[in-house]
This record gives structure tokens, C-alpha cells and sequence, in this order.
């Protein structure tokens, strides 16, 4: 039975809602995944297909998601039960659950190692490192056996304790603290990478617009990227959402955090190949990129390992803030429709994800048990990865577009939407036009190019 009648939790304003839903967006993918795609796929060509994937696919699909969440205000498999009771919709739901899990289990390890990161660079372990050594430290991070895991331990503690604070005290405390401290942190890298001698290839890596870059995979790329970045097609928004206050401007906090997410990442990407190109390397993406690369050109400029102990603070927010919106989908689920407390659901999932996610973490390294282990060619981080970010998210995603864009009454999505003023009708009315037809045919298509059904080149 689900809890309905017990007092529900919202954000307590739109600041805290705009803070909470763009600490879910901002993650580990603005500073390893981003910059990296913009370079390598036409810079500033690749930027603006971006925003265009952005405007007609991440935006209608969070306010679709967003309706959704606030119209019932339930968990995201709860959300289906009450607006289609009896169908099998509820199940888009239950991918989305599933996703979170398979997110978390590869998410809280990397998480891990930015964690573990941020305290070598406290304690002075990159000052005076080579290629070699930075090689190395990365190879002790990943193969532990044992650092890797405690990490993720650590890493689920925080995160735990967080949700078991509550939507107020916990989310909305937190992400309304340290996302405008993150913002700082990166503009001060900034600064430092841009004024350094060469500085300019790396703007010119990012933004040089190159048409010719712009092939099929790059859009579908962007495409792919825009949904991950804006934590979309697996119900974050909708458990999110289901916290909004009901005066609040849906148009505008999917607007302006898809807008703000956007410039962590252009800003991400000002820190790094700045100072990648200024010491002669080679910018990569990834793990290579966060924990071989940074550290090293970081190390070697003046202030190098304060600015180190920034980036890797910064990362930490990032992640963190991402994760909470992660399990939040699983805590939700859990206390509304098993009527279990939130201080159970939080520590229950927290010991889910650190026991499942450490397969992840194990088989990182090929000579390990786990590490040997392989299902096509890939391993347990890999699977978790491929399954929820290349078939669960674009999938659920098309599922969301069209439960709002044909199953719902469309005046229930008009009048949630527009908050009942006629001054938001009309762009309700664009909006559902644009959920309808170019959002689901361009999800589908991204889908059928990552289980290879079409193959672009
Ligand atoms: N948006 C996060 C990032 O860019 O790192 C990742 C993410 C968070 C994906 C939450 C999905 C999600 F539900």
C-alpha cells in the first residue's frame, strides 16, 4: 500500500528546487565526458548540436518527467500506479529503478576513486610526480584489492547519511551549500589554466568549429550525452519533481539548469586542455584523462597541488551531488511503497550498492578473478554502464515522451505545466508538439545506433 497519506516532504523554495536539480545534472560526466566529446567531435560545431539535442530532447523529456513527479507526488513507480493503475506502465518505472542501481554500482566506484583522489592530493602525494608514478598511483587506486573498496564505502556512507537527513535537511542543505562552492572552485581553475603560456590551444581544441567533424555518430553522440549529462530517462526527475512546489516554474528550472549544467561543462573544459595543451600532453577522456592526465599537468605549475585539491573537491561535489539524486530514486521507492523508513531505505540501498558495486570496482583490474570474467568482451563495470546509460535511459526516455505526449489527457499536462496561467499555455502547447514527434523518433533512434540496429558512420 503506498503511504500517500503520510505528509509528504517538498523543497521549501525555487532556489532549493533550481540547487537540487542541478546537482543531480552536474556529475562526474561534465568533467570527464563532456570536454572531452566537444573536443574530439567539432568543438564549438559539436556545442551547438548539443544545445539543439538539449532544446528537443532533454528539456521536453524533463518536463515530461517533471509533470509527472509533481502531478502525483509519488516515487517513480508509484507515479505510473496512480496515473495508469492497472497497465503495464508501471514497469517504466521499474527500469527506472533498476537503472538507478546499475548507475550507482559503477558510479559509487569511480565516485571512490575521486574521493580517495581529493586525500592524496591533501596529503602531497602528486607534488613532484612523472608520467610513471602517475601511471602507477592510478594503478594502486584502481586494484586495491582493498583501497577501491573502502572508497566506495565511504563514498556510500556519505551519501547515506545525507538521504537519511531527508529531502530538507539532507538534499536540499546540501546541494544548496556546496553547489554554488563548486561553481567558485571551478572558476578559480579556470583562471589559473587560462593565463597559463599556451593556454589558447586548449580554447581552440574546445570551441575551433569544424563542420566536417559533425558525422552521424557525433549527433547521436550528443545526442546520447545531452541525456546522461541532464540525468534523464530513468525517473531522477520524477522523484525529484515530486518534491517541487507547486507554484513553481517548470519551464524555467528546466530551462536554467540545462543551461547552468551546460556552462559547468564548458567551464570543466576551460580548466583542463588549457593546461593539458600548455605542457605539451595529449587530452584523453576518462579515467586516463581524470587521474593520470590532471594530475600530472596540474602538478606542474605553480600552485599546482592547491589547485589539485580544488579540482578534485570539486569533482567530489559533483559526484556526490549526482549520486544523491541516484539513490533518492531507490529511497523513495522503497519507504512509500514497502512503507519502510527512510533511515532503513537509505542504509538497505547503501549496502545493495556497495556489495553489488564492488564487482564493478573488482573488475577493473584484467588480472583479478572478477577482471577475468567477461560476457561479450565486456566486464561487470562495463555492463552496468552499457545496459543502463546505452538501453535503459534513451528507452525509458521513450516511454516518458509518449505516457505524456499520447496516454495522459493533455489538459492535465497543460494545466500542471503552465501552473494554470494562460501566459504559459502557449508554450505548453509548442512543447507538446515537440514531445510528440521529434523527441521520441530521435530517442529511438539512439537507441537502435547503440544495440546496433543502424549503423551510422
Ligand atoms: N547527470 C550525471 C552526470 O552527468 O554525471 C549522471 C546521472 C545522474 C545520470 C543521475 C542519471 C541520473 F539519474
Amino acid at each position: 500500500m503506498s503511504s500517500g497519506l503520510k505528509k509528504r516532504e517538498t523543497f521549501s523554495s525555487g532556489i532549493a528546487v533550481f540547487f537540487a536539480t542541478l546537482g543531480s545534472a552536474v556529475g562526474l560526466g561534465n568533467i570527464w565526458k563532456f570536454p572531452y566529446l566537444t573536443g574530439v567531435f567539432g568543438g564549438g560545431a559539436f556545442l551547438l548540436v548539443y544545445v539543439l539535442c538539449v532544446i528537443f530532447v532533454g528539456i521536453p523529456v524533463m518536463l515530461a518527467e517533471f509533470f509527472i513527479g509533481r502531478n502525483t507526488r509519488s516515487n517513480v513507480i508509484g507515479a505510473f500506479k496512480k496515473l495508469a493503475p492497472g497497465t503495464m506502465w508501471k514497469h517504466v518505472g521499474t527500469m527506472g529503478v533498476g537503472a538507478a542501481y546499475l548507475i550507482m554500482f559503477f558510479y559509487s566506484c569511480v565516485a571512490g576513486w575521486v574521493y580517495y583522489y581529493l586525500f592524496k592530493s591533501l596529503r602531497g602525494d602528486f607534488v613532484g610526480i612523472t608520467t610513471e608514478s602517475a601511471k602507477t598511483q592510478f594503478a594502486q587506486t584502481v586494484i586495491g584489492p582493498l583501497t577501491p573498496i573502502i572508497w566506495q564505502i565511504i563514498v556510500m556512507v556519505v551519501v547515506g547519511a545525507i538521504l537519511i537527513m531527508g529531502v530538507q535537511k539532507g538534499i536540499e542543505r546540501v546541494t544548496k551549500t556546496l553547489m554554488p562552492v563548486l561553481f567558485l572552485l571551478i572558476v578559480i581553475c579556470d583562471i589559473r589554466a587560462l593565463t597559463l603560456p599556451n593556454a589558447f590551444e586548449g580554447v581552440r581544441f574546445l570551441f575551433n568549429v569544424d563542420f566536417s567533424k559533425l558525422s552521424a555518430v557525433a549527433i547521436l553522440t550528443a545526442l546520447g550525452l545531452a541525456f546522461f549529462k541532464l540525468s534523464l530517462g530513468m525517473g531522477t526527475m520524477v522523484t525529484y519533481g515530486s518534491y517541487f512546489t507547486k507554484g513553481n516554474n517548470l519551464f524555467r528550472t528546466a530551462a536554467s539548469v540545462a543551461f547552468s549544467d551546460t556552462l559547468v561543462s564548458v567551464l570543466a573544459g576551460l580548466a583542463i586542455f588549457p593546461a593539458v595543451f600548455a605542457f605539451g600532453m595529449k587530452p584523453g577522456a576518462g579515467p586516463g584523462l581524470l587521474f593520470m592526465t590532471i594530475p600530472l599537468v596540474f602538478s606542474k605549475m605553480p600552485f599546482g597541488n592547491q589547485l589539485l585539491v580544488a579540482f578534485f573537491f570539486l569533482s567530489s561535489i559533483a559526484a556526490t551531488t549526482a549520486m544523491l539524486s541516484l539513490v533518492e530514486v531507490l529511497v523513495a521507492y522503497h519507504t512509500e511503497e514497502f512503507n519502510i523508513s527512510r533511515r532503513t531505505a537509505s542504509i538497505v540501498n547503501s549496502l545493495i550498492i556497495v556489495v553489488i558495486g564492488s564487482t564493478a570496482a573488482l573488475s577493473v583490474d584484467p588480472s583479478s578473478l572478477l577482471g577475468s570474467i567477461k560476457f561479450m568482451g565486456k566486464g561487470f563495470f562495463d555492463w552496468y554502464d552499457y545496459i543502463s546509460s546505452n538501453i535503459l535511459l534513451p528507452v525509458g526516455g521513450f516511454f516518458i515522451a509518449i505516457f505524456v505526449g499520447y496516454i495522459m489527457k493533455q489538459k492535465a499536462v497543460l494545466d500542471e505545466l503552465s501552473n494554470s496561467s494562460p501566459k504559459l499555455a502557449v508554450a505548453t502547447k509548442i512543447y507538446l508538439f515537440i514531445l510528440k514527434t521529434i523527441t521520441p523518433v530521435l530517442l529511438i533512434i539512439i537507441f537502435l545506433n547503440s544495440i546496433g540496429v543502424i549503423n551510422f558512420k
